[in-house]
C-alpha cells in the first residue's frame, strides 16, 4: 500500500500543534516538518520521535522543500501571527512575501499534492497560493471558517446544553472580522434553535471575536485550529465526502466570484469536490457580499 505523507510548513505554534495532533490521531505514515528556522523543526521532530515508544509507528523528520516530493497533503501555517489587538488582515503585507517564496519552493518538488493553507489572512493567502501555484482549484484549500463554525457550534451547544457535534450551524465568508452566521440554516435535529435575539448576538460576537480573546490571554491560538486542520486532512485521506466550511474559489456563488471565502464544501480525496448549494436569507446575502468586497478590496492592493 502507498504510504501516506503529510508535510507541515511552518513549525510555530499552529504548525507544531497540528503536526502533533496528526501524529496522535495516526493520520499518516510520514510526517515532514519544514521551517525557515530548521533547528526549531528539528527539535520538534526529535521531541515527537521520543514519543514513539508510547505511540506507534510514523516516520517524523525535519526536512527541506525537496521532502515535499510524494506528499499527499502540504499544510502551510508559516508566516507572522497576530499580536494582541491586531486583526488577521493586518498581517497581509508581512505574509504575502513569505508566502510567495514558500509556494515557489514547493512547486518544483510536488504538483500533485493538496495544498492546505492556514496562514492568515487565510482567504487571501489561499487565493494567492491558487493564483501562484496554477494547481487545479480543488487542490488549493484554505482552512476558512471551519474553526469559526466549530466555535459557533460549541457556543450554541453551551447555551442549549447539546453536544456541539449535534449542532448544525455555519459561519461563512472571511475567516475574520467580516464573517457572518447563517442563522437561517442553523438547527438541532432539523428544529430551529431556541435562542433569543440577544443570545444569538452574544453567541455570534463571541464566535467572531474568539481569537482576540485567546490571543489577549495567551498570545496565540493553536489547539482548535490544529483539530480543524486534522479534520480536513482526514476528510481528504479517507475520501470522506464530509461537508466542511473551508475557503475555496467562488464562481457566481450567491453572486460572488473570483475570491476565496469560507463556504460549505464537500471534501474528499480530490480536495474540494463541490461547493454546497445553500439557500440563504436576503440579509445574509448582503453580509456575504460585504465580506467578499472587503477581501476583494484587499486582494486588489496586491500585485498578483
Ligand atoms: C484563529 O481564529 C488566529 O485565525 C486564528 O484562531
Amino acid at each position: 500500500m502507498k504510504k501516506s505523507k503529510i508535510v507541515v510548513i511552518g513549525t510555530g505554534a499552529v504548525g507544531s500543534t497540528t503536526a502533533y495532533t496528526l501524529l496522535l490521531r495516526n493520520r499518516m505514515d510520514e510526517l515532514v516538518l519544514i521551517d525557515a528556522n530548521h533547528n526549531k523543526a528539528a527539535g520538534d521532530a526529535l521531541d515527537m520521535n521520543h514519543g514513539m515508544a508510547f505511540l506507534g509507528q510514523a516516520d517524523v523528520w525535519a526536512g527541506s522543500y525537496a521532502d515535499c516530493a510524494g506528499a499527499d497533503i502540504i499544510i502551510i501555517t508559516a508566516g507572522a501571527a497576530q499580536k494582541p489587538g491586531e486583526s488577521r488582515t493586518d498581517l497581509l503585507k508581512r505574509n504575502v512575501a513569505i508566502f510567495d517564496s514558500i509556494i515557489e519552493q514547493v512547486l518544483p518538488y510536488n504538483k500533485d499534492a493538496i495544498l492546505l493553507i492556514a496562514s492568515n489572512p487565510v482567504d487571501i493567502m489561499s487565493y494567492m497560493a491558487y493564483r501562484k501555484a496554477g494547481l487545479p482549484v480543488e487542490r488549493v484549500i484554505g482552512s476558512g471558517t471551519l474553526l469559526d463554525s466549530g466555535r459557533f457550534r460549541y457556543l450554541i451547544g453551551q447555551k442549549l446544553n447539546i453536544d456541539p457535534r449535534s449542532v448544525h450551524a455555519h459561519i461563512v465568508g472571511e475567516h475574520g472580522d467580516s464573517e457572518l452566521p447563517l442563522w437561517s440554516l442553523a438547527n438541532v435535529a432539523g428544529s430551529e434553535l431556541q435562542l433569543t435575539d440577544a443570545e444569538r448576538e452574544e453567541v455570534f460576537s463571541n464566535t467572531r471575536d474568539a481569537a482576540y480573546q485567546i490571543i489577549e490571554a495567551k498570545g496565540a491560538t493553536y489547539y482548535a485550529i490544529a483539530l480543524a486542520l486534522d479534520r480536513i486532512c482526514t476528510a481528504i485521506l479517507s475520501d470522506e465526502g464530509a461537508v466542511l466550511n473551508v475557503s475555496t474559489l467562488l464562481n457566481d456563488y450567491h453572486g460572488v466570484s473570483d475570491v476565496y471565502l469560507g463556504v460549505p464544501c464537500v471534501i474528499d480525496r480530490s480536495g474540494v469536490r463541490k461547493i454546497m448549494d445553500i439557500t440563504i436569507s436576503e440579509e445574509e446575502k448582503v453580509l456575504f457580499h460585504k465580506s467578499a468586497d472587503k477581501i476583494k478590496g484587499l486582494i486588489a492592493t496586491l500585485q498578483l
